[in-house]
C-alpha cells in the first residue's frame, strides 16, 4: 500500500461487536478475565490499550518499522529511549536538538553517570572524531529545530553500524510523508506526535518506532514500567489525525515553498533556513534522504526589535510555541522554544536574538503572503 491508503488503513479493522469502522475510544483502565488467570489478551490498561494498540500499528507501518510505541508526549517518547542506556554510557546528540531534548540531557540524565557530547552531527567527520569506547547512542535531529540543519542518514547509519552504536532519529520536522529514516538503516525513529501527526494543536503526544526486537522490547517494558502513556481519546485524535497527514502535508509543503520564493525578494531578511532552498548547504543530501522539504522556515531579521515587531504585526500567524497544526504560528525560538540552551551554544548554532520559526499552515497560500508582507512594514 502507498502512504495515503496506509495511513488511512493499516491498524484499523472493523470493530467486532458492531463492525464500526473507526477504531473505538476504549476508555477503560481494566479489563474483567473470564475466569482467574484467563483473559482476552488484555490485563491493564497502562499495558495494553486497543485505541492505542491501533494507533501504534498504524505509526509502525508509516514509518516502515515493525513496532510502534505511544507515549503521553514526544518527551516521554525521548525519555523511553534514553532510559535504554546505563551509567557511563556515552551519547553523541546534535547541538541543534529541541531545546527540551538538551534540558532532558543535560540537566537531568547526566546527573544518572550518561555522558553526552553536543556536536554538529551535519559534520561526518566531527561524529567519527566523537565516537569513544563507551559510545552507545547518536542521537539526531534532522532536519533541526529550528535551524533546519541535515544529517546524512545513510551515513550516520554506517557510523553506528559499523561501531555497534545504536542511531535515534528525532524525526518530528518532517514526518514518515517525506522522510523515512528506518529505510537508511537508522536503529529507531522518534516523533513529538503533538506536531505534525496529530497536526490540530489540541494533544500531546509522542511515539517510537523500531524494526530491531531487542530494541522493541526494551522500549515496550519502558513504556509499561515507567507509565507515561497517552489516553485512549489522544490515541483516537491522533489516529484520526493521521488520516490526513499526507494531504495536509503537502500543503504545508506547497505553502512554505511559496512562502520562501516571496522571503527571498525581501532585503529586510538577513538569512531563510528552509529545505528546499537550492542554496541550503546540504541540498543534495535532501534531496536523496527527503522526499518533500515541509512547512517550516526560519528567518533571521537581525535584531531583537525587527524579530518582535514582525511578531506583533502578523494577523493570521499566532505567536505560540509548538509546530505542525493546520493553523500557522511563530516563535521566537531563544525566548520561547530554545529559552533552556545557554547563549553561547544558542548563538554558536545561529540562534540569535533576531531568529523568527515559521510553522506554516494550511490556510489560503495568498493570505499568508499577505501577512507576512504587511508584518515586514513594521521592521
Ligand atoms: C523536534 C522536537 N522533538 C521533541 C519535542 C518534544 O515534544 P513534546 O512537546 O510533545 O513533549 C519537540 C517539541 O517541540 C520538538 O520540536
Amino acid at each position: 500500500m502507498k502512504f495515503a491508503t496506509k495511513a488511512i488503513h493499516e491498524g484499523t479493522k472493523p470493530e467486532k461487536i458492531t463492525g464500526a469502522v473507526t477504531t473505538p475510544i476504549f476508555q477503560t483502565s481494566t479489563y474483567a478475565d473470564e475466569k482467574l488467570g484467563v483473559n482476552k489478551g488484555y490485563d491493564y490498561g497502562r499495558t495494553i490499550n486497543p485505541t492505542r494498540q491501533a494507533l501504534e500499528k498504524n505509526l509502525a507501518a508509516l514509518e516502515n518499522g515493525k513496532y510502534g510505541f505511544c507515549f503521553s508526549s514526544g518527551m516521554s517518547a525521548v525519555h523511553s529511549v534514553i532510559t535504554i542506556f546505563k551509567p557511563g554510557d556515552h551519547v553523541i546528540c546534535s547541538d541543534n536538538v529541541y531545546g527540551g531534548t538538551y534540558r532532558l540531557f543535560e540537566q537531568i540524565i547526566k546527573d544518572y553517570g550518561i555522558e553526552f557530547t553536543f556536536i554538529n552531527t551535519s559534520d561526518i567527520d566531527f561524529i567519527k572524531k566523537s565516537i569513544r569506547k563507551n559510545t552507545k547512542l547518536i542521537y539526531v535531529e534532522t532536519p533541526t529545530n529550528p535551524m533546519l540543519g541535515i544529517t546524512d542518514l545513510e551515513a550516520v547509519s554506517k557510523i553506528g553500524k559499523r561501531n555497534k552504536i545504536i542511531v535515534c532519529v528525532d524525526n518530528t520536522f518532517i514526518t514518515p510523508y517525506f522522510q523515512n529514516p528506518l529505510d537508511f538503516g537508522i536503529d529507531i525513529v522518534l516523533h513529538s506526535s503533538t506536531k505534525y501527526l496529530n497536526g490540530h494543536c489540541d494533544i500531546i503526544g509522542g511515539c517510537v518506532i523500531t524494526s530491531n526486537n531487542d530494541i522493541a522490547e526494551k522500549i515496550k517494558f519502558i513504556q509499561n514500567a515507567i507509565g507515561a502513556v497517552p489516553s485512549p481519546f489522544d490515541c483516537f485524535l491522533i489516529q484520526r489525525s493521521l488520516k490526513t497527514l499526507a494531504q495536509r502535508m503537502r500543503a504545508h509543503n506547497e505553502n512554505a515553498i511559496a512562502i520562501c520564493n516571496e522571503l527571498i525578494k525581501n532585503k529586510k531578511i538577513k538569512k531563510i533556513f528552509y529545505p528546499g532552498l537550492k542554496n541550503h548547504p546540504h541540498y543534495k543530501i535532501i534531496k536523496r534522504q527527503m522526499r518533500g522539504f515541509g512547512g517550516m522556515i526560519s528567518i533571521d531579521l537581525g535584531l531583537f526589535k525587527s524579530a518582535e515587531n514582525f511578531c506583533n504585526n502578523l494577523r493570521i500567524f499566532q505567536i505560540a510555541e509548538s509546530l505542525g497544526g493546520v493553523e500557522s504560528l511563530i516563535c521566537h525560538p531563544a525566548t520561547m522554544t530554545h529559552g533552556s540552551v545557554p547563549k553561547d551554544m544558542r548563538e554558536r548554532i545561529g540562534i540569535t536574538d533576531g531568529l523568527v520559526r515559521l510553522s506554516v499552515g494550511i490556510e489560503d497560500k495568498e493570505d499568508l503572503i499577505e501577512d507576512i508582507k504587511g508584518a515586514l512594514k513594521f521592521i
